[in-house]
C-alpha cells in the first residue's frame, strides 16, 4: 500500500483532491503514508483522526493535507476549512470518511476504494482522471 501511494504521490500534479473510501484498518492512512514519501515529504505522517487534519510541506511542490472525518458527526467550521485545501492550486487534499464534506467533494476527484480481502491483501478500485493513469502506468 506504501509503495502504491508513493507511486500514486509522485504522479500528482500538485493540487488534487482524493477520496479514500474503506473500512476501519482498510489501510487508507498506509496509504497516505506512501503517498507523502512520493510527494517528496520526509516527515512520518500520523493519522489525523483525531486532531482530523494534518499538513506537510514538501518545501518544494506545495503541501499535502490530510483529513479524517471519523469522529466528527459534522463538519461545522471544518467545512471551509477543506473547501479551502481542495481550492488551493498547491495542496493535494486526501480525505479519509468524507461523508460529512461529501456535498463540498469536486467531481474531478480521485476517489480510492480499499478491500481488505484478508489480514495482508487488499484490493482497491480507483477511479481517477485520465492524465493520472497516464502518469502512474
Ligand atoms: N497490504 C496492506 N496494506 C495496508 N495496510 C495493511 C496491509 N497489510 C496489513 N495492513 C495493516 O492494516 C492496518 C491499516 O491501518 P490504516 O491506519 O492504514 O487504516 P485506515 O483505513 O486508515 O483506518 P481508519 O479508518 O481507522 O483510519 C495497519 O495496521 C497495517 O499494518
Ligand atoms: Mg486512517
Amino acid at each position: 500500500m506504501k509503495a502504491l501511494g508513493a507511486r500514486f504521490g509522485a504522479a500528482l500534479s500538485g493540487y488534487e483532491t482524493i477520496e479514500l473510501i474503506g473500512d476501519v484498518g482498510a489501510g487508507k492512512t498506509t496509504f497516505v503514508k506512501g503517498l507523502a514519501k512520493g510527494m517528496g515529504i520526509d516527515e512520518d505522517v500520523q493519522s489525523p483522526s483525531f486532531t482530523i487534519s494534518r499538513v506537510y510541506d514538501t518545501s518544494t511542490n506545495g503541501l499535502l493535507a490530510h483529513y479524517d472525518f471519523y469522529r466528527l458527526g459534522e463538519a461545522g467550521i471544518l467545512s471551509e476549512d477543506v473547501q479551502e485545501s481542495m481550492a488551493d492550486q498547491e495542496t493535494v487534499t486526501v480525505i479519509e470518511w468524507a461523508g460529512i464534506v461529501n456535498n463540498s467533494l469536486p467531481e474531478t476527484r480521485i476517489r480510492i476504494e480499499i478491500i481488505a480481502a484478508d489480514e495482508t491483501t487488499r484490493t482497491l478500485m480507483i477511479d481517477t482522471p485520465a492524465y493520472i493513469e497516464e502518469d502512474i502506468g
